[in-house]
């Protein structure tokens, strides 16, 4: 098995646009449902080469480019809020459809066509806790053919994910697909994370592809059993044995295609990343951690696995500040050549799948552009 994707896929900054642009009709998981729960609720999110702001309308969740249509404000700043959808620059207000619904000195304005004027509207759907969102297209693959049989995991996912315990971004000097695959074997752990993840995976997993629709892949490796060193760990491994999700003998990946992994590590955590390329060599990783639903646990073990969540927290962070540095390693040792095929070992085969799945797809959708 030998490199699929060319070399300037990594570097080149025309390819990067035409890539986004291609990336860019895709459904993209945006939030969780959690963080859109009461009227008017809001998130920004930067999904490919855009800003998207999606709100709660009275139950109603839909999601327009942050793009204000007068004179081309940035609606939202920040992450989330609540509030209506106003542009602060001449206060217009729009409603679910994306339809100006206030405008200040109307009388003002010559040949007002509110239609013109609509934001511009993404569509909105749902599986479980997750939003996905995508450019509005009428004839356009619904989110379940998307997800094919990932829906079904999604929505289990979403009934075991309890507090989130821990959120960090992280700056990555590396080209976005430089990251994904980074994290599709664990043939690196032992070079790579040699204290961190090194060191409570004993032994060298193998793994076993999950059978997913492409163009998304997955894996799930086999770990030795946790043996937990200390008395208050064989107290939380305990808690943990009882949570409704994962495996003790477990990690699993799912790569949501293109921007998005989901991690279920034994019956621990659960993390949620978003890639946002920024540049051809450059990504910022979003990452949010759960707690898994624990059944029937008490005020004391929720306590407990309170504290111990941040130590996890410190944990995945660091496990995050290892990657980065060998994925922008990566980054300037692939600057510095073209045109050589690289090889994939049976442990790193999950890597060619996504390459695979990734030049299918920029085939199949880039509708002329040249990649
Ligand atoms: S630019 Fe938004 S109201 Fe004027
Ligand atoms: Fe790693």
């Amino acid at each position: 098995m030998h490199n699929l994707i060319p070399m300037r896929a990594y570097v080149d900054a025309g390819l990067h646009e035409r890539e986004l642009a291609t990336l860019h009709s895709a459904w993209h998981y945006a939030a969780l449902r959690r963080d859109l729960m009461a009227n008017r609720d809001w998130v920004l999110v930067n999904l490919a080469d855009r800003e998207v702001v999606i709100q709660n309308f009275d139950g109603h969740l839909s999601a327009f480019t942050n793009t204000c249509p007068h004179r081309f404000n940035a609606i939202r700043s920040g992450d989330c809020g609540n509030g209506p959808l106003i542009c602060p620059y001449h206060r217009w207000s729009f409603g679910h459809d994306g339809a100006p619904t206030g405008i200040p000195f109307r009388d003002s304005f010559r040949d007002l066509d509110c239609e013109k004027l609509k934001l511009d509207c993404w569509d909105v759907d749902t599986c479980g806790e997750f939003v996905f969102v995508r450019p509005h297209a009428e004839n356009g693959v619904t989110l379940p053919t998307w997800l094919g049989a990932l829906s079904p995991r999604l929505k289990t996912l979403s009934e075991a994910m309890d507090k989130e315990y821990g959120r960090f971004r992280l700056d990555v000097r590396a080209n976005w697909k430089l990251v994904v695959q980074n994290t599709l074997e664990f043939d690196h752990v032992y070079s790579v994370h040699p204290e961190t993840f090194g060191a409570v995976v004993a032994r060298r997993p193998s793994l076993a592809e999950i059978d997913m629709p492409m163009p998304h892949v997955g894996y799930r490796a086999n770990l030795s059993p946790p043996e937990p060193a200390r008395a208050i760990h064989k107290r939380v491994a305990a808690v943990f044995e009882r949570a409704v999700v994962g495996n003790s003998c477990e990690h699993e990946h799912l790569s949501l295609f293109p921007l998005t992994a989901i991690g279920i590590h034994r019956r621990e955590s659960i993390a949620i990343l978003r890639y946002v390329p920024t540049s051809p060599s450059h990504t910022i990783i979003d990452t949010r951690l759960f707690l898994p639903r624990i059944a029937d646990i008490t005020e004391t073990e929720s306590a407990m696995l309170a504290a111990y969540s941040e130590v996890m927290l410190g944990f995945a962070r660091r496990l995050g500040e290892e990657d980065r540095d060998i994925c922008e390693s990566v980054q300037r040792g692939v600057a510095n050549l073209t045109g050589h095929r690289g090889i994939f070992g049976h442990g790193e085969r999950i890597v060619w799948a996504f390459q695979r799945a990734y030049c299918d797809y920029m085939k199949c959708h880039s509708q002329g552009r040249d990649l």
